[in-house]
């Protein structure tokens, strides 16, 4: 089997002084990539900031024998971002990956949800991704490559309690990642996004009987894979768990077209909107206007 290497490659990889973006960054790094690990170092909740979780980790790669370099600017305004990016076109010369998995937590039921709680989720994770990739997007236009890895959440995705603000951001990652699918194809950029569960400090103590199975270790081979030339899908959502792998997608019931459309009307008629025989799965707006179009056509 011929490994999937990265020789030549340079890499970003947002939050990656510890749990899942260390991990993903030793692994491109192990495979030849250059890697400029980035790491505000602050805590779980984003308070604080530090330069010793970025730099331990390019000591580790460094002492394996790969090549990288520490980055400390935040994600999360559009100066950090482009400074991230100028830092790997001034190191490496280029920029061919970006990893979008910096991210912090700000826990509320949503009654209780504070202004800032939403102002710095959204940041962090939302714009952030927004502020990185924007950059490297140009650049990656140029040159007519880039590889896009988002990281999104079944919070987002699916729902779960007390998290509106991290739940709508990590929903925003999803369209994000749609969105720059289609205008990244005719570059050869490619995006697509995970939704991860792995033990990491951010996770310590939720996840019970699953804790010992999901190592941060078990999500790196689909953002590896998803990071490679070799990689063509685009604009695609995989559930990563402990060596599952699951495509996630949006898919739209075959929908009925009532004759009168009237609040009564559609009470009547929820089961079959909501009936899932024969659903669809649009590519893109487009699609979705195409399948309309037809619906009401007769
Ligand atoms: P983590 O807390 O170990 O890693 C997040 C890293 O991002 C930290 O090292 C932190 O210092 C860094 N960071 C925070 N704000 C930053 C900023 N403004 N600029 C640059 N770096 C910043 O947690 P974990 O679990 O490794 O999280 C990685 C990503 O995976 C996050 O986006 C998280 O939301 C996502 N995720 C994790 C899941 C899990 O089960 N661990 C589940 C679903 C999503």
């Amino acid at each position: 089997m011929i490994e999937l290497g990265f020789d030549g490659r340079v890499a970003i990889v947002t939050g990656a002084g510890g749990g899942l973006g260390r991990s993903h960054a030793l692994e491109l790094a192990r495979r030849g990539a250059l890697v400029v690990v980035n790491d505000v170092g602050g805590s779980v909740n984003g308070v604080g900031q530090g330069q010793t979780a970025a730099q331990r980790v390019v000591d580790e790669i460094t002492a394996a024998g790969g090549e990288a370099t520490a980055n400390f600017d935040t994600v999360a305004t559009a100066a950090g971002g482009s400074a991230i990016v100028q830092h790997a076109l001034d190191t490496f010369g280029r920029v061919d990956i970006v990893v979008n998995n910096a991210g912090i937590l700000r826990d509320k039921a949503f009654h209780n949800m504070e202004p800032e709680m939403i102002d710095a989720v959204i940041d962090v994770h939302l714009k952030g991704a927004m502020f990185v990739t924007r950059p490297a997007y140009r650049a990656m236009r140029e040159q007519g490559y880039g590889r896009i890895i988002n990281t999104t959440s079944a919070s987002g995705l699916f729902g779960n309690f007390g998290q509106a603000n991290y739940g709508a951001a990590k929903a925003g990652l999803a369209g994000l990642t749609r969105v720059l699918a289609h205008e990244g194809a005719r570059h050869n950029i490619r995006v697509n996004a995970i939704a991860p569960v792995a033990l990491t400090r951010m996770t310590e103590g939720i996840l019970g009987d699953l804790a010992a199975k999901v190592q941060p270790a078990s999500v790196t081979p689909v953002v590896v894979y998803l990071a490679h030339e070799e990689c063509q899908v685009t604009g695609h959502i995989y559930s990563v768990a402990g060596g599952r792998v699951a495509l996630v997608f949006f898919a739209e019931s075959a929908g009925v077209v009532l004759s009168e459309v009237t609040a009564e009307a559609v009470r009547d008629n929820l089961d079959r909107i909501e009936d899932l025989e024969g659903y669809l799965i649009p590519e893109s707006l487009d699609e979705e206007t195409t399948i309309i179009a037809k619906a009401i056509s007769h």
